[in-house]
Formats: C-alpha cells, sequence, structure tokens
C-alpha cells in the first residue's frame, strides 16, 4: 500500500503550487472588487447618472426636435458665411467633440477631421457629449449655473459681457438648461461660424480690430463688447427665409405654423434637445459601480484605483455632488499646459492671443479680469477622452499616455515639450509662448511629482481610456447622424473619418 505519508509529502508542495498562485489570483481580484466598490462608494459614484437625463429635465427628451436638432447641428446656414456649423468643430467622429488641436472655423476646407485646414481659434472644441450635466461649460467656465445645476435656472444662467446675467433671467420656462441659454452664443463667434465679413483682409493692421460688416470697426472677438444680437438676428433671417425651416419649426412650434417667425429661442431649444441625447456615460466603470464586476479588466480597476488613491486624479477630476459624475469638480486650475499658439495673422490663426508675445492663454482671466485667474482652465470631463484626437484645451498632446504622464510631473514635461515629439499639426510647432510664468503658478495638488510604477501608471492609462469609455459614442456609432442633405439645401461638409455609406443611410426628414 502506498505510504500515505509519503503521497501527502510528494504531492502537497505541487498541488499547493498549483494551486496557490490561482487561489492568490482570484483572492486578489475579490479584493480589488471590494476596495474599489468601497472607494466608488466614498466617492459618491453611482454610475446611474446617464439614465437620470429625462427626471432631472422633468420631462420626455421631445422626439419632435429629434431631427431638427440634428439638422441644425450640420448645416452651414447658421453660419452668416455658410462655412461652417456646429459639426464644422464638433464632430460625430470624435465624439462631438474636435478634430484638431486647435479649432478651425471659417474659412476651412469644408473637411473635418485630420485633413481640415484654414485659420485656427485659440482652443480646441470640447466634446459636446454629457455636456446636458456641466454646471460650468467653456475652458474658462465662462457660462454657469450659479444654482450649481444645469437643470435648475432659479438663479438665472451666468454669461459673460454683453449677455451678462440678465439676458437669461430666472425662471423663463424657455431656457430651461444651460445648454439652452448656451447655445445663443456660437453663431455669434466670428471665427466659429459667423466669419469676419468677406475675408480675413479686413482685419484692421493692428490686428486690434475688424470691420463687423455692419458698417463699423469694433474690437477683435473677445466676445465683451461686441455686439451680438445683430449677428442672431442675421441668422434668424436665415432660417426665416428658408421654407424647409419654417415648415419643420412650424411642426413643433404652432406660433411658426401661425405665422410668426422663428426665434432665438427656439434655435437654442433645438440644439440643446440634441445635446440631451448625447447621453455617453454608461461605460465599463458606470457598470462596475451598478454590481456588474466583470465589467472592467483588472488592469482597469487598478488604474482606478491609482485615480481615487495615489495618483490623486480625482481631487479634481471629481464625480460627487455637482459634478454629477462627470469627473470634473468644474473648478479652474493651473495645470502648466505647454502654450502652443499659432502665429496670428501669418495664415495660421485668426485670434489675438493673450501676454506681450500675443502667444499665451489667460484662461479664466479673460473672464474675470483678475490676474488671479491666470491659466487657469476648468477641471477637464474625461469620459469618452479616449475619442479625442488631441488633449487639453489647445490639444498641446496627441497621446493620452503624454497627457496623463504631464500630471505626474508637470515641470519635467512642460520644461521638456516638444510640439514635433507631441506629434501636434506642423502650423502649430513652430512657436511657443513662455512656460515659466504658467509653472510659477502650479496649482498645490500637482506641484509634487506624483510617484507611480509603470505597472501604476499602464493600468491608470487603461482605465482613464477605456474604462471611462461609453461606446455608444464611437464613430461607428454618431456618424449615422450626419445627415445626406441638410434643408437650406447647402452642400454639407465631408467628415473624413466617417464612412460614406452611413451618411447616405441617414433616414430624410
Ligand atoms: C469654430 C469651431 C466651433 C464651432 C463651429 C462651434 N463650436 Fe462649440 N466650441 C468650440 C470651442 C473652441 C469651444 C471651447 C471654447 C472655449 O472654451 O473658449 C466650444 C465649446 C462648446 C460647448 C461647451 C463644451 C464644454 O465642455 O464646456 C458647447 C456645448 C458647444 N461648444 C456647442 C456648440 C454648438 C451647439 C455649436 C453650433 C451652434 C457650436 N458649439 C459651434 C468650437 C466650436
Ligand atoms: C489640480 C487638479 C488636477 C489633478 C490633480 C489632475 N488633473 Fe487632469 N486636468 C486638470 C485640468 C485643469 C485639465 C485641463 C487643463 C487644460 O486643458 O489646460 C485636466 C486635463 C486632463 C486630461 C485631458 C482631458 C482633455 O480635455 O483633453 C486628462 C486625460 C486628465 N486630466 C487626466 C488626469 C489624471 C489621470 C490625473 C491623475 C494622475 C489627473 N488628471 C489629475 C486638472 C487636474
Amino acid at each position: 500500500m502506498a505510504d500515505v505519508g509519503t503521497l501527502l509529502k510528494n504531492r502537497l508542495p505541487l498541488a499547493a503550487a498549483l494551486l496557490f498562485p490561482l487561489c492568490a489570483i482570484a483572492a486578489t481580484s475579490s479584493s480589488v472588487d471590494d476596495e474599489l466598490s468601497a472607494v466608488l462608494n466614498r466617492a459618491g459614484f453611482t454610475g446611474t447618472v446617464g439614465s437620470s437625463i429625462e427626471r432631472r429635465l422633468g420631462r420626455p427628451v421631445d422626439p419632435r426636435l429629434a431631427n431638427l436638432r440634428r439638422l441644425l447641428w450640420f448645416d452651414t446656414s447658421g453660419g452668416l458665411h455658410n462655412d461652417n456649423s456646429c459639426g464644422g468643430c464638433h464632430s460625430p467622429a470624435n465624439g462631438f467633440g474636435d478634430s484638431q488641436s486647435i479649432a478651425i472655423g471659417v474659412q476651412n476646407n469644408n473637411r473635418v477631421g485630420p485633413n481640415r485646414s484654414g485659420p485656427r481659434n485659440q482652443r480646441r472644441a470640447p466634446m459636446a457629449a454629457n455636456t446636458a450635466f456641466y454646471p460650468k461649460v467653456m475652458w474658462n467656465g465662462r457660462f454657469s449655473a450659479p444654482s450649481g445645476d444645469p437643470f435648475d435656472n432659479s438663479q438665472g444662467y451666468l454669461f459673460t459681457a454683453p449677455e451678462g446675467s440678465s439676458a437669461f433671467p430666472p425662471f423663463d420656462p424657455f431656457v430651461s438648461h444651460l445648454l439652452v441659454a448656451q447655445a445663443h452664443i456660437p453663431p455669434t463667434e466670428l471665427v466659429e461660424v459667423a466669419g469676419f465679413t468677406g475675408t480675413a483682409g479686413t482685419i484692421g493692421p493692428e490686428f486690434d480690430q475688424f470691420d463687423d460688416g455692419l458698417g463699423e470697426t469694433v474690437p477683435l472677438p473677445d466676445a465683451s463688447g461686441f455686439r451680438n444680437e445683430p449677428i442672431r438676428q442675421a441668422v434668424l433671417a436665415r432660417l426665416n427665409s428658408t421654407p424647409a425651416y419654417l415648415a419643420l419649426f412650424g411642426e413643433i412650434f404652432p406660433e411658426v405654423a401661425a405665422g410668426a417667425p422663428i426665434d432665438f429661442t427656439m434655435f437654442g431649444r433645438a440644439i440643446a434637445e440634441f445635446e440631451f441625447t448625447l447621453i455617453f456615460a454608461d461605460a465599463p466603470i458606470d457598470r462596475f459601480a451598478r454590481g456588474d464586476r466583470e465589467a472592467m479588466t483588472v488592469q482597469q480597476k487598478e488604474g482606478a484605483l491609482v485615480f481615487f488613491g495615489q495618483g490623486r486624479c480625482s481631487s479634481c477630476h471629481a464625480v460627487a455632488g455637482r459634478s454629477n459624475e462627470m469627473f470634473s469638480d468644474f473648478e479652474m486650475h493651473v495645470i502648466g499646459v505647454p502654450q502652443i499658439a499659432p502665429a496670428f495673422g501669418a495664415g495660421s490663426g485668426n485670434m489675438i492671443f493673450d501676454g506681450p508675445g500675443r502667444d499665451e492663454d489667460f484662461g479664466l482671466e479673460q473672464v474675470t479680469g483678475n490676474p488671479a485667474g491666470r491659466y487657469k482652465f476648468r477641471t477637464s470631463p474625461i469620459r469618452n477622452a479616449a475619442l479625442q484626437p488631441a488633449f487639453f484645451h489647445n490639444g498641446a498632446f496627441t497621446r493620452l499616455e503624454d497627457a496623463v504622464w504631464h500630471h505626474l510631473d508637470v515641470y519635467e514635461s512642460a520644461k521638456n515639450y516638444d510640439p514635433v515629439r507631441a506629434g501636434v499639426d506642423r502650423d502649430l510647432t513652430r512657436h511657443l509662448g513662455p512656460i515659466e510664468p504658467v509653472l510659477d503658478r502650479i496649482d498645490p495638488i500637482l506641484a509634487t511629482p506624483i510617484d507611480l510604477n509603470a505597472r501604476e501608471f499602464n493600468a491608470l492609462v487603461a482605465f482613464v481610456r477605456d474604462g471611462l469609455l461609453d461606446h455608444r459614442a464611437d464613430k461607428q456609432s454618431l456618424c449615422g447622424l450626419v445627415p445626406a442633405t441638410v434643408p437650406s439645401g447647402f452642400q454639407t461638409m465631408r467628415f473624413e473619418e466617417c464612412p460614406q455609406r452611413t451618411r447616405a443611410a441617414t433616414p430624410r426628414p
């Protein structure tokens, strides 16, 4: 009879050696799960914000606006020179964000994608997806809901001059959401859609003023001081002279059917309604938080733990309260982003940048006039960041890894920044604004380097790239929204990264 003792002696270590790693993995992965669940609980993250839109609006998203809102997004007739629309900068191939490091608005080559060309503005267009949940919009937060809740206009909405806080008064039932108010703005932005009258040649020689086409010379864009209302009226005149739009608006607004003109509030409501459908907040992290432990890979989970832990990311990319689980505190911080700037007037840029060399972006200071706000930008809500072709307010980095790494040692990253290595387009590689004054103001949270080993870093990147991505925002889904034709009859822009066939397949109005 075999000696049981010998058997055990011989086999047990082997069995143990075989079994132990499996147990260890099982134990680790379930302890990672438990730990992450606890962390998310503590952070106030539920993974349910995406499904809350209609409850927060207090009504269903309006299906009658379904087609209209989409058509307006892509119709260049909203621009005084018929050469740009929301879709030109907020592309369906990029989660309705920019295809560029710095947006190209008017005088473009009618393409949207890597080969878009034309004079640049000052910043990258953020993704319009999920903006319904932002209490503060724009890189410098210049439009906001003082209540902290974009769905609550009980305190009105705060805008910069000339709109100020009076243009969208509290309780105006037609301006029921921050985005309804905000949609009044882009058509008046000269460099976005309105255009300078005729050509860039009308910009004054000192680059400080230009002819607004309304018989007057006015200071350059910086919306303050610019008369927005006449531009809005001109855009409305176009909509009101397009029978297809009168019919479409008439289906929704009885007053238009009865002969009243389309007004800007209707335009704003339609645009905002489209944005209410662009909610893509069901990522692996959300499904995990709702109890599906298989929704994330082990690497993403480890990355999430770094994000909420030693990486310090969630101290700014917050999820609780008014963050609406958008991974932003919606506060302004200096994080030392290299100042890339196109050369103004040399065919590259059409905005005057800040600073003595006109190669800086003062961020929040532009809004408050207070130098304490210099170089401060809103913490980016980073859901679906994987869809962006470039990162930060000026797209200074084109690889997500580099953008994440920048936070870990801001000084090292900023001082060694090379635009060519960072992969930005050639016209943006020629000149950098000063970095020292920016680094002098770094946010205390990032003033000391964050020490991560390679495994932790890779996990963090995997979490930000894949753990926060809702695949409904992929170009495969969103390109289907590009209409084959638009009511004005104008040519639609060419979306380089959208397969042609999905365009033709779009149902007609
Ligand atoms: C020329 C390109 C351009 C066009 C055209 C354009 N935008 Fe934008 N959009 C931008 C840029 C750039 C920003 C950020 C500007 C800033 O912060 O200074 C922005 C910001 C936004 C934001 C705020 C997003 C956030 O994260 O805060 C929304 C919403 C938005 N645009 C909607 C629209 C709509 C609706 C239209 C059409 C009516 C439109 N945009 C047309 C470039 C454009
Ligand atoms: C001190 C606050 C702060 C901390 C801490 C912080 N961030 Fe950021 N983050 C920001 C701000 C502000 C921006 C936008 C800066 C800009 O564009 O000028 C940003 C931008 C980003 C972007 C680019 C998004 C876009 O819109 O292009 C990513 C990705 C990102 N952060 C990830 C992280 C990760 C990962 C961590 C942790 C290692 C982290 N952040 C820590 C404030 C912070």
